[in-house]
Order: C-alpha cells, then structure tokens, then sequence
C-alpha cells in the first residue's frame, strides 16, 4: 500500500518529529513499505492563488512549478493520505495548508451533490483514503472535534474512501502508538455521520453564534482583514470587505484594510500583526479553501494570535466566510477555526456571517451596485455592521440573512458547470479538456 506524508514536523516542534517517527514504525510493523514523506517545514512551495487555472487553462496541473508537482502526483498515486501537523485554531498550520490548498487540481470543476451538500465530481477513477495526525500541547476535545470534522469534509470534498483523524497531547504519550494506529486503520466512511442538511445547519448556527455580550462598547478602530489570496481587486472577499467598510466608516468607525498576503514577508507581517492586533474589533473576510479558511489567512491569524499577547485592552472578533458551493453550510468548520482563533487571541467571539454561492456575487462590481443574488448580503451587512457598532455580537437575524440562498441551489450548480465550460471556451481549450487526467 503506498502511503504519501505531508509533515510539517520540524525541529521547532519536537513533539511533531515524535509523532512523525512514530507513525513511520506502525507504517513498518503493517509492512507498508512504500512510504513518501514531503518535510513541508523545509520546502519552500508557493501558495495557491485561487484564479481556478488548474481547471480551466491547465486541466488537472498547477501552474505554479514548485514542490507541490511532485506532492500532487505522488498523492495521486497513493492509496493513504496523512496529514502530521500541528493544530491551529482546529486546522491545519500555513505549512501543511500550503500544500492542501493545491490538491484541487485533482478533482473536477464540475458539481454534483453528496451526502446532502454540493460538492465536485472526481476527475481520476480512485483517490487516497484521507487521514490527519495532529498534535496540540494540551487536551482540547472542542479543537480536537474541529480537526476530526476538517478531516471529514476535506475526505468528502476530495472524495476520499476512508478518512480516519486523531490528536495527539502531552498529557497521554503512552497512548500516542494506540492513536496512530487507529488513526491509519480507521475505515470510517468520510460524510458517514452527516444525517441531513438540517443538522449541518445547526453545526453552522453553532459555530456562527457569538458571545453572549449584551450592549458592549462601540469599536472605535476596526481592522478587516482580507483572506483570499487572488490579485488585488479580483476577490469578492475584498469587494465585500470594501463594502463593510463603507458602513463602519458611516457609523463613526476608523477602518484600516490588510491583506493576507501583507503578512508574507518577516519585516511588513509582524508590523501589519501589531497593528490589527491594537484595534477594537477585528473582522476576518476570507473565502473557504477546502473547508477551512486558506493558507495566507492561517498564517495571519497566527501572527496576529501572537501580536495579542502584549495587548490587555479587551477586543472582539467577528468573520465574514464566503463559500464557492451554493450551501452556507460548508463554512461550518472554518468558522469553528475562527471561533477557536478568537479563543486563543484573548479576543470575544462576535460571531460569523457564512455566505455561500459566493460566485454569484460579482467581485469586480462595488456590492451596494448589485442586485439579485447580492441583495441578501446588502441587508446582512446592514445588520452586522448595525450589531457591532453597538457593541454587539452579530444577531442570528443578521446571520440567517447572510446564509439565505438567492436561487435553487441545482439551478447555481447548473450555472457554474456552464461557467467553467465558457472559461475553457475562452481559452481555446476543447470541453473534454475540463475532464483532463494528466497524472494517470
Ligand atoms: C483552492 C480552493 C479551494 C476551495 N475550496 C472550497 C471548498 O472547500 N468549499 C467551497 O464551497 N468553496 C471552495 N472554494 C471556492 C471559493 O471559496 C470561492 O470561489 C470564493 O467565492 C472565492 O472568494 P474570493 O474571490 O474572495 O477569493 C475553493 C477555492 C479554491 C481556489
């Protein structure tokens, strides 16, 4: 059985290198010899850019040319997939997100729906079964069920046969050969436990629900940051983040802007950090990247989790996640990542607007001048803005609006298969391109 490795293990986490050796010996001891192990923590490899070209200019193939080459065609390979990483906030760290977040090129742009929820057909015959090894220094079982439902959804969205996910502390090493094992031998079907849409509904309601404050203080200073990765002025996360601002500046707030990407270099991210870190309330607008927020955003919040330490003033936190899937339910689990974040960074939580259908909101259109399908969002951010300006954590009105679909969720599918049909057509590529398998 060939087994492919992503570790973020590094000397910097000694318990990491431990878990890692560890699951190579119960690899050995089930005679699984063909094992590839990519060290993540010394590989410098880009991050995705979300432009879609790996479905529709280069069906199947990144265009970035780096690592994750030899990482997608060797997992392509693969019958198990592990993850070794350390928990962040629930998720992964920006070491191992890095490489996930590229993984799409193995799945189809088009749509079709499982285990109650929109999701991509496949593009290759078999995928690796899916398993994450986290670790974390003390036991959290809320982290610990994020990381387990992250797995879950990630093996149900990247079609995954099995998916088996354990987190490792200090307080058990004993137990730690137990758990791997479990972990690699787990034939859990990945959506198993999913019993309907209401119910994931109500994991989305759950982690969207802020801190019960009652009247708090008005935010003087607001920092909104930017998570999707694409080029300046091409992400609807930026163009709703341009529209929030406009209403906490009508409301007497001062506003500053940053952009994920502001935290990639040393020198500008921990002065970027500092500087969200001393606002009153901070407010995430970042897409969903393989059911969990993206790599660049992940290594903000990290950075940001830091810069909290030396700051005492209370402040809150609030998310905006918009989902390309017409379900708002797939936000689930990354507003839990969020909610943890919060936790971790001494913030209050403030809750969490989750948008799906995000392609049928246009990103190059200011928002307020859009119609139809972008409607909902206006009324939903006239709520939430209204919410915390008055010290408040978001309403469930304010969040219910937000989640509302605009259109039957098979008419968005039926467009956006079209619309990636269009893109290849744009770029003179034949239709049965779209269906490429070049890593077979
Ligand atoms: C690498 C990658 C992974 C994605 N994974 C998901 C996903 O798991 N679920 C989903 O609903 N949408 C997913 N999307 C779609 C984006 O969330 C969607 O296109 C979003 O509207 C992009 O927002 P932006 O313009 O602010 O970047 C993914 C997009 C990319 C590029």
């Amino acid at each position: 059985m060939a087994t492919v490795v992503l570790s973020g293990a590094s000397a910097a986490i000694p318990a990491l290198q431990i878990s890692l050796d560890l699951l190579r010996h119960e690899l050995r001891r089930r005679g699984d010899a063909d094992v590839r192990v990519f060290d993540l923590a010394s590989t410098p490899l880009g991050y995705c850019q979300g432009e879609f070209d790996c479905w529709v200019k280069t069906p199947g193939l990144c265009r970035a040319h780096d690592a994750e080459q030899d990482i997608v065609q060797a997992v392509h390979d693969a019958d198990r997939h592990v993850t070794v990483d350390a928990v962040t906030f629930g998720g992964y760290s920006y070491t191992v997100k890095r490489a996930i977040d590229r993984l799409i090129c193995l799945i189809s742009p088009f749509f079709e729906k499982r285990m109650s929820l929109t999701h991509h057909e496949p593009r290759y015959e078999r995928a690796a079964s899916w398993h994450a090894l986290g670790w974390q220094p003390a036991p959290d079982p809320s982290i610990a069920d994020t990381w387990a439902a992250l797995a879950d959804a990630n093996a149900l969205n990247l079609l995954a046969p099995h998916v088996g996910a354990t987190v490792l502390d200090d307080t058990s090493r004993d137990a730690w050969p137990r758990a791997i094992g479990d972990m690699l031998g787990s034939d859990a079907v990945p959506g198993g436990t999913i019993v309907d849409r209401a119910a994931l509904r109500e994991a989305m309601r759950a982690a969207a629900i802020g801190a019960d404050v009652g009247n708090g203080h008005p935010p003087r200073s607001v920092a909104l940051l930017v998570g999707s990765a694409k080029a300046r002025g091409t992400s609807l996360s930026e163009n709703l983040a341009a529209a929030m601002r406009e209403r906490f500046e009508r409301a007497g707030a001062t506003v500053q802007t940053s952009f994920a990407v502001d935290f990639l270099r040393d020198d500008r991210a921990r002065q970027t950090a500092q500087a969200v870190a001393a606002a009153d309330l901070f407010v995430l607008v970042t897409p969903l990247y393989i059911d969990a927020i993206p790599a660049l955003p992940t290594r903000a919040l990290t950075l940001i989790a830091e810069a909290r330490r030396t700051h005492t003033t209370p402040a809150r936190c609030a998310a905006l996640i918009n989902c390309g899937f017409p379900e708002p339910e797939h936000t689930r689990t990354a507003l839990a990542i969020v909610r943890h974040f919060s936790t971790a960074a001494r913030y209050t939580w403030a809750g969490g607007l989750p948008l799906g259908g995000g392609g049928a909101v246009r990103p190059d259109v200011p928002l307020d001048q859009q119609h139809g399908p972008a409607e909902h969002v206006h009324a939903a951010l006239d709520l939430a803005v209204g919410n915390l300006m008055a010290g408040q954590s978001l309403s469930r009105e304010a969040i219910e609006q937000m989640a509302r679909s605009p259109m039957p969720d098979v008419l968005y599918r039926l467009a956006g298969d079209l619309g990636w049909r269009y893109q290849v057509y744009k770029n003179r590529l034949a239709q049965a391109d779209l269906r490429a398998r070049p890593l077979d």
